[in-house]
């Protein structure tokens, strides 16, 4: 039994990686909301602005399930602004979602994965964290932090291994565009069909990192790749494996 928490599991992506996660063993999906589509796993309010209710979700995890295997970050929104266009106050919100909230799911998941001496933390980030577009400088700038975020706790983690504190993985997935809820907060881009994935593409590509934790993007793109898919490194990240751009191969 592999058991899972799912932040940002309620809806979208996170919640096609809850579905997918129940064959390996328990999972908690943990949201605002309840689960947009009822299934085998368990439900937990938690708001991950909130340090004290990200940690309450891990504990309650541990109480329930022998061990925590997997912690997926799945939480977020998105918007595409200019400089001019965003507002102070949608900074500092996106800010905490995206950056506070992952920074609290790590940090409280760290000290579960201590306990148990492993563990593995995938981050859902963005395409937008690589390049430049002047209308990501908010999002774009915040998604890039998570993955810069999981540079330095990667090499964490290699410490960890050298010192027999543990076996601890992490990756960030990368998306292009994906059908989801995601959109209809976004009036200012359309995006087509022909061009995205669906969630369930991301959640196959979670799970399968999970069942090979020191795979990097080109050994995915090798033996997990869909048709229609594109699987690569993402600059400005190159150097680092565990950053995996996944979007439809007609994605611009
Ligand atoms: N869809 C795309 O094209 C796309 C592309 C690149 C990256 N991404 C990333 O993928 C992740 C998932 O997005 P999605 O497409 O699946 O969107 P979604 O369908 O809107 O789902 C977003 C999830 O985040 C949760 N969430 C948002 N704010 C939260 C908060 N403060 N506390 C706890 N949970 C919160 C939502 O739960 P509640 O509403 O229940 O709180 C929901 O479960 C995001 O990080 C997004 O940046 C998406």
């Amino acid at each position: 039994m592999k058991n899972t928490v799912v932040f940002g599991g309620t809806k979208g992506i996170g919640l096609a990686i809850a579905q997918r996660m129940t064959a390996h063993g328990q999972v908690l999906v943990a949201g605002r909301s309840a689960p947009a589509v009822a299934g085998a796993y368990r439900y937990a309010v938690c708001d991950v602005r909130d340090p004290r209710q990200v940690r309450q979700v891990l504990d309650n995890a541990c109480q329930q399930f022998a061990t925590v295997d997997l912690v997926v970050n799945s939480a977020g929104y998105g918007h595409c602004l200019a400089l001019d266009e965003i507002s102070d106050e949608a900074w500092v919100e996106m800010n905490r979602v995206t950056v506070d909230g992952n920074f609290f799911i790590a940090k409280h998941g760290y000290e579960v994965f201590k306990r148990q001496k492993s563990g593995h933390f995938i981050i859902i980030g963005s395409m937008a964290s690589g390049g430049g577009w002047r209308m990501e400088i908010g999002y774009g700038t915040l998604k890039g932090a998570q993955a810069k975020f999981a540079m330095h706790l990667n090499d964490q983690f290699i410490w960890d291994r050298n010192h027999d504190v543990g076996d601890f993985h992490c990756h960030v997935v990368c998306p292009g565009s994906v059908s989801t809820d995601f959109w209809k907060a976004i009036p200012q881009r359309t995006v087509s069909a022909e061009e995205s994935l669906v969630p369930d593409d991301i959640a196959r590509a979670t799970e399968v990192l999970f069942q090979h934790p020191t795979w990097g993007w080109q050994e995915l793109a090798e033996h997990a790749k869909r048709p229609h898919q594109l699987i690569a490194a993402l600059p400005p990240f190159t150097a680092q494996p565990y950053i995996i751009r996944i979007s439809h191969d007609a994605h611009p």
